[in-house]
């Protein structure tokens, strides 16, 4: 293999891309045919998907599914979903279906502030610094004028700025706390925009103020940047339903035994860190596969996610349930920020047909959406491990991947599911027993 260093490779077009991928591993040279089958035959649809990235060689496309019946606070939706995990989506519309006829998911937003951060060290007295900042505050809101007018016209802005001595992270060290509204902006542009301002003015403060000795005039910056986690920027979802009717066509003693079950997979979740993980990875499964179908960032609803799961200093479970006076109330309250305008919600023209799917929800309309497919996928999850177990499901889906994998003609495969259905699906029972056929 040639190990050679690639000088200048984002410069290359997608012919010299593919063509080096050829030249280093050997791959055959219909590769970029291979490739280009998985592009957009319009070409303009295309350029847009390629301009989302750097060096693309194709796309590398996953299932785009829709779910009927999801019914948030009365309006009944189809959720678009973006997932490769072959059960998600179906857990996803079993959950859905379930509470549809139950009086659907209720919900509210606790709150949609954002927060921002700018680091800095300064040499002189902390409590110094904190009498010269209510002067301070009133130079960094008017040099941002500039950037926070427009958002002020659409009911956002800053919310406020709190200066923090932290010497105990670093000597001398500060940061000035920011919250900001963005409405129905994801907003990381205009935040980190009015972040670097204030660095900027803070300098020029400590340079300038006749207020500030001239030992002290050096303010380093460190950083400005967003912070991903928005503890004020919060959704509330919940679900409830009798006891009695949590099963279907189920005793009420199944019902009972069932939610008990389905309590103490909760408790678990509470404080077991392993398990918690895997309980709030199966609330993910539902929360990305709608956050990637709208183009909204999963990874920072992720990371916020999670943070937010250890708000009380132990990573725990997200959800709760409450089983009171025969009423099964099953919730959840997640921090997470999304945008509906600018970014790639507005530029790709999947995530573009997945919101008006969506009938074009608000920032916090989406926001409970993705809250209520996180609270639905979740249900689902710990519907089935207290019952029939996770790999019933699962495996319907597992073996449905392994024939196509294993290549098995469409007309063949039903006699394989009826000699597969009592034992346990793996890769090499399908094989050896498609083998046996001859
Ligand atoms: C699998 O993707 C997700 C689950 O493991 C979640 C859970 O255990 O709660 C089923």
């Amino acid at each position: 293999m040639d190990n050679s260093i690639i000088h200048g490779f984002s410069k290359y077009n997608k012919e010299e891309r593919i063509d080096s991928l050829i030249k280093k591993y050997g791959f055959d040279a219909d590769l970029e045919q291979v490739l280009s089958s998985f592009e957009a035959n319009d070409k303009s649809i295309q350029k847009i998907i390629d301009e989302l990235s750097e060096n693309p060689i194709s796309t590398f496309p996953f299932p785009f599914s829709v779910t009927p019946n999801f019914v948030v606070n009365g309006k009944n939706l189809f959720f678009p979903l973006v997932s490769e995990e072959s059960s998600v989506v179906a857990a996803l519309a079993n959950a859905a279906g379930f509470w549809a006829k139950r009086g659907g998911f209720h919900a509210e937003v606790l709150g949609t502030e954002k927060k921002g951060q700018v680091h800095f060290c300064w040499n002189g007295n902390p409590e110094y610094l904190q009498s010269l900042f209510p002067e301070i505050r009133l130079k960094l809101m008017a040099d941002c004028a500039f950037l926070t007018t427009k958002m002020e016209e659409r009911g956002g802005g800053i919310t406020g700025i709190e200066l923090k001595l932290l010497p105990h992270i670093l000597p001398n060290y500060y940061q000035l706390d920011t919250g900001f509204e963005t409405c129905d902006a994801m907003g990381a542009n205009f935040i980190n925009s009015c972040l670097e301002q204030f660095g900027k003015s803070l300098q020029e403060y400590f340079l300038t103020s006749e207020k500030v000795s001239t030992s002290q005039r050096e303010c380093e910056i460190i950083m400005a940047i967003l912070s991903n986690y928005t503890p004020e920027s919060r959704v509330h979802v919940w679900v409830e339903c009798l006891v009695a009717d949590l099963l279907d066509g189920k005793s009420e003693d199944e019902c009972i035994q069932f939610a008990r079950k389905f309590e103490q997979a909760i408790r678990i979740s509470k404080v077991d860190v392993s398990r918690a993980v895997t309980h709030n990875k199966g609330i993910f499964n539902g929360i990305d596969a709608l956050a990637v179908a709208t183009g909204n960032d999963f990874r920072a609803i992720e990371a916020c996610g999670h943070a937010f799961a250890a708000r009380n200093g132990h990573y725990s479970g997200l959800t709760d349930v409450q089983i009171q006076d025969g009423i099964f109330r099953f919730s959840i309250e997640l921090a997470l920020a999304v945008g509906v305008v600018g970014g790639v919600t507005a530029i790709h023209p999947l995530a573009k047909l997945a919101m008006k799917i969506l009938d074009n929800p608000s920032a916090s309309e989406l926001m409970i959406y993705l809250v209520v497919a996180g609270l639905a996928s979740n249900f689902g999850a710990v519907k089935a491990l207290v019952s029939v177990g996770i790999q019933q499901g699962h495996m319907k889906m597992h073996l449905s991947n392994i024939l196509n994998q294993l290549n098995i003609p469409e007309e063949r495969r039903a006699e394989i599911q009826i000699y597969i259905q009592d034992k346990t699906v793996s890769f090499s029972a399908v094989e050896e027993y498609w083998k046996s056929l001859g």
